[in-house]
């Protein structure tokens, strides 16, 4: 991992329910700017096992826009290593060693006096979305939809928080609770009931696979455009020790002498250096596509393959429908042909601020145009009955 790592005092400990803890975290003066963030986005933490670093991301569920301490939750994971070992050990005054906040699932500020957000969490999903929700009540005047699935009552974390901001914003914030306990898992009928303003709204994904592929085929079914959508997958990297490279050998490949980078609005070429990735290229071209893990689990450094094919050496941040879509990890991917390739980092399936800008803007531009249509008809249909 090349990103920026500090050590951190962990200042609070709170059991937020049987198997999650909740860690807020010091960050001296000198470090404020560098932990500066925004909602949605995630420390990367980086600990000593068995002889070698492993590392797990945690997003914040703290808001940047109030005045909170940095804070984390983690759930325990039956068999894992690192959530059960944080449950157990970390105690207040301990340090640990966080990466600077990363990732990409964040508000667009552009949309903020606009679409309706729809928020979909599943268990410890809801701590990007807590954030994303305290940011926009606190941003915002958009009305807020929050789906948030959980075995049991009393498995909901931070459940005294959202009774609180619904008891504060109950005229623009709705919280529907699921509990598999009462009624078995979520259901596409069940969340469908809870859309609206589909073909404006933006739509928030955390939880585990199976609930966001369910939501993903509710948003589909109701014909919400992939563009609106924002997922955040929970997954553990592969460690350092077991990283299995070379099963393919990636120097047989052919490859282009060079590709296509969308990137912040314009198309740029990049000299392509074989057996490297293309984020590596990306950088030795003095570009810098978002990223942070650099090992394909945060899917920082999502782009979308217009043309030409990628291999992957792992791909643990997408799913099989990103993939089928031809979205791939830049830290990842090295050309898998000699065909022309072009990728587009600023595709909004990777919810770069200026992409979704682009497409509200667009969706917007639709809508006033369909308007004035309708106004124009209107106007001469009135015409014609006055003449
Ligand atoms: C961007 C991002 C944000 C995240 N935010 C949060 C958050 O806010 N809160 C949170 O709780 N989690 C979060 N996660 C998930 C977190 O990073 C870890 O993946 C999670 O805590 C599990 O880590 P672990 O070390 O406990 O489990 P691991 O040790 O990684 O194990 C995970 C699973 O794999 C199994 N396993 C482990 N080793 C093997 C093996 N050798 N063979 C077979 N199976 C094995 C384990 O039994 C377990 O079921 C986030 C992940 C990402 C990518
Ligand atoms: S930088 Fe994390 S997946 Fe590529």
């Amino acid at each position: 991992m090349t990103v920026e790592l500090h050590e951190l005092e962990i200042t609070a400990v709170t059991r937020e329910t049987a198997d999650c803890a909740s860690f807020e975290l010091w960050v001296p003066p000198e470090l404020r700017e560098a932990y500066r963030y925004r909602a949605g986005q995630h420390l990367t933490f980086e600990l000593p096992w068995e002889g070698h670093e492993v590392t797990r991301c945690y997003s914040l569920s703290s808001c940047p826009d109030l005045d909170e301490p940095l804070k984390i939750a983690v759930k325990r994971v039956e068999g894992g290593r690192v959530s059960n070992w944080m449950n157990d050990n970390l105690a207040v005054g301990d340090k640990i060693r966080a990466s600077v906040p990363e990732g990409r699932f964040v508000l667009d500020p552009e949309t903020r006096h606009g679409a309706p957000l729809f928020l979909f969490a599943g268990g410890s999903g809801i701590t990007p979305i807590i954030s994303l929700l305290k940011s926009a009540l606190a941003t915002t005047k958009r009305t807020i939809t929050l789906v948030y699935a959980n075995q049991r009552p009393d498995s909901v974390i931070y459940a005294d928080e959202v009774d609180r901001l619904v008891g504060e914003h109950s005229e623009r914030l709705v919280v529907h609770h699921h509990y598999d306990s009462a009624s078995g898992y979520l259901s596409r009928d069940e969340l469908r009931s809870h859309l609206h303003d589909t073909d404006i709204g933006e739509f928030y994904i955390c939880g585990p696979a199976a609930f966001i592929e369910l939501v993903e085929d509710a948003l589909d079914e109701a014909g919400v455009h992939e563009e609106l959508v924002y997922v955040e997958r929970f997954v553990s990297p592969a460690d350092p020790d077991q990283v299995e490279r070379g099963l393919v050998d990636v120097q047989s490949f052919e490859s282009p002498p060079k590709f296509s980078l969308w990137l912040d609005g314009r198309s740029r070429s990049v000299p392509y250096v074989r057996g490297k990735t293309l984020l590596e290229c990306a950088q030795a071209a003095s570009l810098n596509p978002g990223h942070s893990c650099e090992s394909g689990y945060c899917g920082s450094c999502m782009a979308h393959v217009r043309t030409g094919r990628v291999y992957m050496r792992t791909h643990e941040a997408l799913s099989e429908r990103d993939i089928a879509r031809g979205v791939a990890l830049l830290c990842q991917s090295i050309p898998a042909s000699s065909e022309p390739l072009e990728l587009d980092a600023d595709s909004t399936s990777f919810r770069t601020a200026s992409a979704v800008k682009s497409s509200y803007g667009r969706r917007v531009s639709q809508l006033a145009a369909a308007a004035v249509f309708a106004f124009m008809v209107a106007g001469t249909l009135v015409l014609r009955l006055v003449h």
